[in-house]
């Protein structure tokens, strides 16, 4: 069986920028893909890629095996790819339901004629949020007033309710504390389990760790390389993330000033 989504040596330039230079990867149906790396590894590039957002200039990338390029965002969550930016994913002053409904809200009546259906919006809403074990108090409350954990989650029962193959996560835990971070990772594993594709970009290699089948390190454009969870440990993710090498010598250096 194919992949969900697959990159093989996909590049992308702007101008005389080189964002993204050979990336390959795979994105399986009830796996979580990890993409790390450090500011301006090309993280949200590749993403953009799978997103529709941009066209890669080099390389190929194949929806379910066959080769793409998506013309617009609308276009890949069409096909099942929907992605949650870490600050577009809401409208702060709506209620959680408006936001959970934004763009695809059950109408009652016929063309001119219709009129948002409010209850039946509500009620999908409480259900799909408990159903992913989010307990929120009250769907009417604006989503700026919930926490950027609870928003994330949100964000999430939204894509796995609208049926979304693939759910694209851009730095999901960057911003939150230990105990909020877990609790949006808990969420990412359930939206495995349901047998979405997930690709979570994070800067962090103890979030990804527990989470990832698959963890795929970009530096500076290029690729360090995909690895799956049997062949590397935690220890060497965050050694490679921290800069491998570079950064022993500066904990040499550091170390050597102390003394
Ligand atoms: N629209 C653009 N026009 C020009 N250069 C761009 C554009 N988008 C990205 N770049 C460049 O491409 C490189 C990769 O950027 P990208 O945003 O993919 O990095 P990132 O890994 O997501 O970083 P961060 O962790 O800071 O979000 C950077 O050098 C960036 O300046
Ligand atoms: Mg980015």
């Amino acid at each position: 069986m194919s992949s969900l989504l697959e990159t093989r040596e996909v590049g992308k330039s702007f101008g005389s920028v080189i964002a993204l230079n050979g990336v390959s990867t795979v994105v399986n149906a009830g796996e979580v893909t990890c993409v790390l790396g450090d500011n301006g590894a090309g993280k949200s590039t590749l993403i953009k890629i799978l997103a529709g957002a941009h066209q890669h200039d080099t390389g190929e990338f194949l929806i379910e095996g066959r080769p793409v390029r998506l013309s617009s965002p609308r276009e890949a969550l069409d096909r099942g790819i929907a992605t949650v930016f870490q600050d577009l994913a809401v409208v702060p002053l709506m209620s959680v339901w408006r936001n959970f409904f934004l763009g695809s809200e059950p109408r009652k009546g016929w063309g001119p004629f219709s009129w948002l259906d409010g209850r039946t919006a509500r009620a999908t809403t409480k259900k799909a949020l408990a159903e992913m074990g989010i307990d929120l108090r009250n769907v009417e409350q604006p989503v700026g007033t919930l926490s950027g954990g609870e928003r994330q989650c949100v964000a999430i029962a939204r894509a796995v309710h609208f049926g979304a193959k693939v759910l694209i996560l851009d730095e999901p835990t960057a911003a939150l504390g230990v105990k909020q971070a877990g609790v949006v990772l808990r969420y990412v594993a359930q939206a495995r389990d349901r047998g979405l594709g997930v690709v979570l970009i994070t800067h962090n290699p103890h979030h990804a760790y527990p989470v990832g089948d698959r963890f795929l390190l970009l530096k500076r454009g290029r690729s360090l390389g995909c690895f799956d969870k049997a062949d590397i440990s935690l220890e060497e993710l965050t050694r490679q993330m921290a800069g491998g090498a570079e950064l022993e010598a500066l904990e040499h250096e550091l170390r050597g000033v102390q003394q």
